[in-house]
């Protein structure tokens, strides 16, 4: 199959979380399954461009179409490991992805539309006939409807369009009139089964659009898939989900097993692997030292954190963590940071306030170099989220032997399994989890987890060792992601014949 990203993220060249990690893990996966898999990215001024190799401008600008005008767009190519990847450089005064971030600006709106409509030109001005076009999150998601309206009349109606939403809780909804720059009609869209938002009748909501609009929409894991097909997970589109049922799934993400390997990491002090764990506890000392941590106890646990500061991670439980494990004597690690400014000065004052201690350490901001060694010297590993529609980092932890400590929501749900469960099969169970969003629920599992590593080293070690020999790799999600790609690329054609 010829597939084609379009997306706003992608690992590790334009990170901001999680879906860039998916946009590459997947493809890549996708690639060594043999298929043909290119990326199309905004061309950000804050990328990693030495991590971009052969980068080169065609010489044939693309136009496209945004607010009555014509657009030039310097298109550039180059690869990502190993994958083909397509920069758009919008000519427009506004300079839309010239703001030194990836997202979070006034007129998000506005770049994202004209984005997803310039990649659809480009790839309709460079003959490419892909079978799958897949979107991402609401950035993107304007893709669907576009495709239809304007580009499969076209002649360029082959494919088919997949939409992931990553994070129901991040719509991207603007007011209607908004939608006309891109060129869709609003008339047409802003009706209650096409792209009006449910509970504002005055604007259009992009993630409604990829819902409706595509031929397959998943989310990241299957319990999440049913939690926002209630009213209370939803976040107002339960209905619309609902109403297109059968083309909806959950697909648990997997990650990548090259970028996260200990035994290959070049980030670490030192690499290691579940037969030789002197290389982690090396790692602990390294890390303890390098942020002036007390490095005296090596059988102190370690708790690693690492996070975007948003409500849905539960803050509230991060700040409760960080207090419980050093009542319980133990050290805590923090790397995170916050698009939230009354979030980012809070832990600012954590972090002031523990600047000198010796068992706790706070690191607003991000890091990648860092999250590695963090991984490899932590024991255990918290996510208290309150909702949590994957989650990467308690797959990257478990790979380095540090031990989750999870609440049981969403993705986390299908991924940790609790030690002391016996409704689940021995060989699954991985870490600690618990389900009521609060202290209590925190204080239980973080309270057994240092139970069982004072008191019982052997039994922790084979469960470190167990957690890093789990397959956390893209293989089975992508195979899943490829069997719903043919069946309806195969639909299609069956359609035409
Ligand atoms: P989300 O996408 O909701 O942020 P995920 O668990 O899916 O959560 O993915 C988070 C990704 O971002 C992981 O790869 C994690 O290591 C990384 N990450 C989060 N915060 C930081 C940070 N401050 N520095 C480096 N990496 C971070
Ligand atoms: C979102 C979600 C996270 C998920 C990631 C990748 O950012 O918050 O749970 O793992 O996307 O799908």
């Amino acid at each position: 199959l010829h597939i084609i990203h379009i997306a706003a993220e992608m690992a590790p060249v334009a990170k901001v979380g999680g879906l860039g990690d998916v946009v590459s893990g997947l493809s890549k996966s996708l690639q060594k399954r043999g298929h043909l898999v290119e990326i199309v990215l905004p061309k950000y001024d804050c990328m990693e461009y030495d991590r971009i190799r052969d980068l080169r401008a065609l010489d044939v600008m693309v136009e496209s179409y945004f607010a009555g005008q014509l657009f030039k767009n310097k298109i550039w190519v180059g690869t990502v490991e190993g994958l083909p990847v397509y920069l758009i450089e919008p000519h427009h005064p506004e300079n839309f992805f010239w703001r030194g971030q990836f997202y979070g600006e006034h007129d998000d709106f506005k770049r994202f539309s004209f984005f997803s409509r310039a990649a659809l030109e480009l790839l309709l001005q460079a003959g490419k006939k892909p079978d799958i076009i897949h979107c991402h999150d609401w950035q993107t998601a304007f893709v669907a409807p576009l495709y239809w309206d304007l580009y499969a009349p076209k002649g360029f109606n082959s494919a088919r369009i997949c939409f992931t939403c990553h994070n129901f809780e991040y719509q991207g909804t603007a007011p209607a009139s908004e939608l006309a720059s891109c060129g869709l009609d609003v008339h047409q869209l802003n009706r209650p089964d096409r792209m009006q938002d449910n509970s504002a009748h005055d604007r259009v909501n992009p993630v409604k659009g990829g819902i409706v609009f595509s031929n397959i929409v998943t989310t990241v894991s299957p319990t999440y898939a049913q939690e926002v097909r209630t009213a209370e997970g939803g976040r107002g589109l339960h209905s619309t989900l609902n109403s297109h049922s059968k083309k909806f799934i959950g697909i648990l993400n997997g990650i990548d097993t090259d970028a996260w390997n200990p035994a290959t990491d070049i980030f670490l002090k030192v690499q290691y692997t579940a037969n030789d764990l002197q290389g982690k506890a090396e790692n602990k000392k390294a890390v303890q030292r390098h942020l002036q941590l007390s490095s005296a106890d090596i059988k102190k646990p370690l708790v690693g954190c690492i996070t975007r500061l948003v409500p849905q991670k539960g803050v509230h439980l991060i700040r409760h963590a960080i207090y419980r494990t050093l009542e319980l004597g133990g050290q805590f690690i923090l790397l995170g940071s916050s698009p939230v400014p009354h979030i980012q000065r809070e832990f600012e004052g954590i972090a002031n306030h523990f600047q000198n201690h010796d068992h706790i350490r706070l690191i607003l901001k991000y890091d990648e170099s860092l999250s590695h060694s963090i991984y490899a010297a932590s024991d255990m590993f918290i996510i208290p989220s309150i909702f949590e529609p994957c989650g990467l980092t308690q797959m990257i932890a478990m790979r380095y032997g540090s031990i989750p400590i999870a609440r049981k929501t969403g993705g986390l749900n299908d991924s940790v399994f609790d030690i002391d469960d016996d409704t689940i099969p021995l060989e699954f169970r991985n870490g600690f989890t618990f389900l009521t969003p609060d202290e209590q629920g925190v204080n239980n599992a973080l309270e057994r987890a240092f139970n069982l590593y004072k008191n019982n080293p052997d039994i922790w070690k084979q469960l470190v060792q167990k957690d890093m020999n789990i397959d956390f790799s893209w293989d089975s999600s992508a195979a899943h992601y490829e069997e719903l790609y043919s069946k309806s690329v195969a639909r299609a054609r069956a359609a035409i014949r």
